[in-house]
């Protein structure tokens, strides 16, 4: 079924006033829609949901005479259609429109969200309206490309505050008490950038070095919080206007900490919303992690005000554009502002991992996907259009060189400034600034699914690369006959040399470097590679002596153990490789590291044996960084040095080392019984030993403590110790804790999702989310909250669990998550098979070492 609005009719012009009730949880509207009608009829069709209409007029530019309508919803489409008596003449029309909806706690469309001022419980009104929610708020062309100007009012109590995306123009006194208060007009833009937010808030304010305002608005008492973002939002918006070479054309920069909000952040233009999370930094208690966060979430956001909204995709088939890109800008812009994080490495331990894993998935699809209705496009807000598309973004940026991309971006965003895009545009742009074939590289990465694995074989005075697509479980490429060849531009790094070369067909050769090489350097490329076992011994004592760079020992590491997990090789191998890592001192290498043997752990969870010996292997690679690693502070700290210690000390801690809980446990005592504080760079750790080592005591602390607490970075950092426990009947009590009021609704799948990857929880957690699915199901149908209610039932791990899953969705239908059940279903059948090709190997092996 088609579900695209027709295009002969068009709006270029919004009216809209908004009244929002903050007790009786509804809200009232009147719009008028400027229209522009290309051909003779008498129908007009447009989007609402949810909406109750009360009046429709249409009238023509200059005339008296108005038109009635009978209006016909359509609910499965999402649409009304205001049928007239008479037909309507091609040229401009305004559409006048009253109508009224609910505020409800779906945190969707217009909502509302709790908050507390002087104890007493508020609520604010706020806006959420991607990807298919204005229709949710006011009747629109709710499409990408139905781009128009917004003239926004809001009607408001004297004492709140209306926040909307451009700045206030004039506030009139209306006879009843309340207030209307005019927005100036926004730029030409699409529908689900609109932002309404309705409440009582305190603000921050500083000025670009451009002159525009930045403004952070918090609930009522949180304003100290609000700095760190505010400085470093005012940071970004310049680089960006240098950077992008486009001036931001709004007046103003509004970021807004929303209690109950889905996501992480939204750019509705000139007021971007986020969960409080991803904005407020509190001086004592955040995390170095905490800032590192916010200042990516803000770069993301940010980033969106030209991708995104400025230039905005043509549909949502070519929503990477928005997201793969800012997922990508983030890391540029957070490491032009903040250098001495190293935020790139971060990038290739977070956003490419997470591509790799996701694509290597027979149940992946490609970029770009055809979406047809609101639960195909809420499926691709994963990481495929996100991390995936960085990735590449990240393989191209490289190809290309620094400058000549952003010359490409400056090029794109000025042609289409206002307008909307495909990925062909983009890559058009870029071919004229370099004059290179980009299309013809980069189309397959867009359009097919999944990415090639480069064998490297030595072939006499020649090395040969083969490439062939990656699949993560043996059950895919046996069955899959994936053909694609990628144009894949491929650095190689020897002890004296680095080589360029683009590969396009299946078999390549070079000639043979002298010793040692690096396939794939600095891991630029969006592959990955497999020598051949002398190949890889070769890079073993390089990679012990650290002549091969951080990120490429980081790559050799994570393709060594995800080939085995493949079934290409064997995952024994790869835990003798990792040995040589002992002398290993960079973070996002431990990072990796500690990731490859936590998954290894959850696949051996249930078998006791094994993990004795597996506790024994762990804290024997973990004991010489774990040495080295005090738990106070030292001046001469950098930020991977900080992020470091805390991985250390949990990974040692948790493998069993009985110094490092006992720590844990005296920091712990400490600060309860004396109010003696804890780091907030290692709290998490303290409280992660504490809870993995506690019980019904220790569990009764964390809940009250998370209780009483107002930062909601604490809030999260507890919950993730609450989650952690290992005894069956402090599992059940969390469970039952997540659905109880004390856990915000946002929070609530996110929290089952970590649970699922607490091997002693994970199976009582899919048995709770079925007891639980029809509360689930109403309170999360149709968002993303969905997904992650369900994501982490991947952590089980045999064939009756993926059957009952399988049984389950075929009586419950979802169809918004229908993709992530089936890679859901492929992740448990994959652990299954490893398990039974690898532990009795994994096994020996640990006895013996
Ligand atoms: N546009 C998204 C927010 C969004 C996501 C709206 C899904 C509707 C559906 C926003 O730009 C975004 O990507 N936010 C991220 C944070 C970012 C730093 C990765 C998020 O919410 O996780
Ligand atoms: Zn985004």
């Amino acid at each position: 079924m088609n579900y695209r609005l027709s295009s002969h009719i068009r709006p270029t012009q919004y009216t809209i006033m908004l009244h929002p009730d903050l007790e009786a949880f509804t809200f009232y509207g009147e719009e008028t829609i400027r229209l522009l009608v290309d051909t003779s009829t008498k129908k007009i069709t447009l989007h609402a949901a949810e909406l109750e209409i009360h009046s429709v007029k249409l009238t023509e530019k200059g005339s008296k005479k108005s038109l009635n309508a009978t209006i016909v919803f359509d609910k499965e489409r999402e649409e009304v259609t205001f049928v007239f008596e008479q037909e309507i003449t091609p040229g401009e029309k305004d559409l006048m429109l009253t109508f009224n909806g609910i505020l409800k706690d779906t945190m969707r469309g217009f909502y509302r969200s709790a908050y507390e001022v002087d104890g007493k419980q508020m609520y604010m009104a706020v806006t959420q309206l991607e990807s298919t929610d204005a229709r949710r708020v006011f009747p629109s062309f709710d499409e990408p490309s139905y781009k128009a100007i917004f003239n926004v009012s809001v009607k408001v109590p004297p004492d709140h505050i209306a926040i909307s995306n451009t700045i206030e123009e004039e506030i009139v006194k209306q006879p009843d008490g309340y207030n209307i208060v005019k927005f100036s007009k926004t730029p030409k833009m699409s529908t689900y950038l609109l932002a309404v937010l309705v409440g009582k808030f305190d603000m921050v304010e500083t000025k670009t070095a451009e002159g525009i305002a930045v403004r952070v608005f918090t609930t009522p008492g949180k304003k100290h919080q609000a700095d760190f973002a505010l400085q470093t939002a005012a940071k970004i918006l310049s680089f960006y206007t240098t950077y992008f070479g486009y001036e931001y054309p709004l007046p103003v920069m509004d970021l807004i900490a929303v209690p109950d909000f889905d996501a992480g952040a939204m750019e509705n233009w000139g007021a971007v919303t986020f969960r409080e999370t991803a904005l407020l930094i509190d001086a004592q208690n955040s995390s170095a992690s905490n800032k590192q966060r916010v200042a990516l979430v803000i770069a993301h956001e940010l980033a969106h005000m030209w991708f995104g909204n400025l230039v905005t995709m043509e549909w949502w088939t070519h929503l990477w554009l928005n997201e793969g890109f800012a997922c990508y800008i983030e890391y540029l812009a957070t490491n032009a502002i903040f250098p001495q994080w190293k935020i790139w490495d971060q990038f290739i331990v977070a956003e490419h991992n997470d591509a790799l894993t996701l694509d290597s998935l027979k149940n992946t699809h490609p970029i770009e996907i055809e979406v047809r209705n609101p639960s195909e496009i809420v499926e691709i807000f994963d990481q495929v259009s996100y991390a995936k598309g960085a990735s590449i973004i990240h393989m191209l940026a490289t190809y290309v060189g620094a400058d000549t991309f952003r010359n490409g971006l400056q090029v794109y965003l000025k042609k289409h400034a206002y307008q909307n895009a495909t990925t062909e545009d983009l890559w058009v742009a870029f071919e004229e600034v370099s004059g290179k074939p980009i299309a013809k590289i980069m189309h397959l990465w867009t359009s097919k699914s999944g990415y090639p694995v480069i064998h490297v074989e030595e072939k006499d005075n020649t090395v040969e690369f083969v490439q062939e697509r990656f699949f993560s479980s043996p059950l895919a490429s046996k069955t899959e006959k994936d053909m694609t060849i990628w144009q894949v531009p491929l650095q190689i790094q020897t002890a004296t040399t680095k080589e360029n070369i683009l590969l396009s067909k299946k078999n390549q050769s070079i000639k043979k470097p002298l010793g040692w090489m690096k396939v794939n350097a600095q891991e630029s490329s969006f592959v990955r590679v497999a020598y051949t076992k002398e190949l890889l011994n070769l890079l073993e004592n390089p990679v012990k002596e650290k002549h091969v760079g951080t990120i490429d020992r980081l790559g050799i590491i994570r393709d060594a153990f995800d080939l085995a997990y493949a079934g290409d090789t064997k995952t024994t191998e790869s835990l003798a490789f990792v040995t040589s890592f002992t002398q290993e001192t960079e973070y996002v290498v431990w990072l990796e590291i500690a990731g490859q043997m936590q998954r290894l752990a959850s696949l051996l969870a249930s078998d006791k044996e094994a993990m004795t010996e597996f506790h024994k292997f762990g804290k024997a690679l973990f004991a010489k960084i774990a040495g080295k690693k005090t738990w106070k502070k030292k001046s001469e700290d950098s930020q991977a040095d900080i992020l470091l210690r805390s991985i250390v000390l949990y990974q040692f801690g948790m493998y069993g080392d009985a110094s490092t809980i006992q720590t844990a446990k005296k920091l712990f005592d400490l600060f309860i019984h004396r109010q003696e504080a804890i780091d907030p760079d290692i709290r998490g750790v303290v409280y992660l030993l504490v809870a993995e080592n506690g019980a019904e005591k220790e569990f009764e602390i964390f809940k009250k403590l998370y209780k009483n607490q107002s930062l909601h970075q604490e809030k999260d950092r507890i919950a993730r110790a609450m989650t952690s426990f290992h005894t069956p009947e402090i599992i059940e009590k969390v469970l039952e804790w997540i659905l109880s009021e004390d856990v915000r609704i946002q929070d609530k799948t996110r929290y089952i999702y970590v649970l699922f990857t607490n091997p002693y929880a994970r199976v009582k957690t899919w048995k709770f989310v079925k007891t639980h699915w029809e509360y689930f199901f109403k309170q999360f149908k149709g968002s993303h909250g969905m997904s992650r209610l369900v994501e982490g039932a991947g952590e089980l791990t045999t064939k009756k669990d993926a059957k009952d899953i399988d049984i389950f969705f075929k009586k419950n239908v979802t169809p918004e998550v229908a993709r992530t059940i089936e890679q859901v279903k492929e992740n448990i059948l994959t652990r299954a098979l490893w398990l039974r090709r690898e532990r009795a190997s994994v096994r020996k092996f640990l006895k013996n070492h």
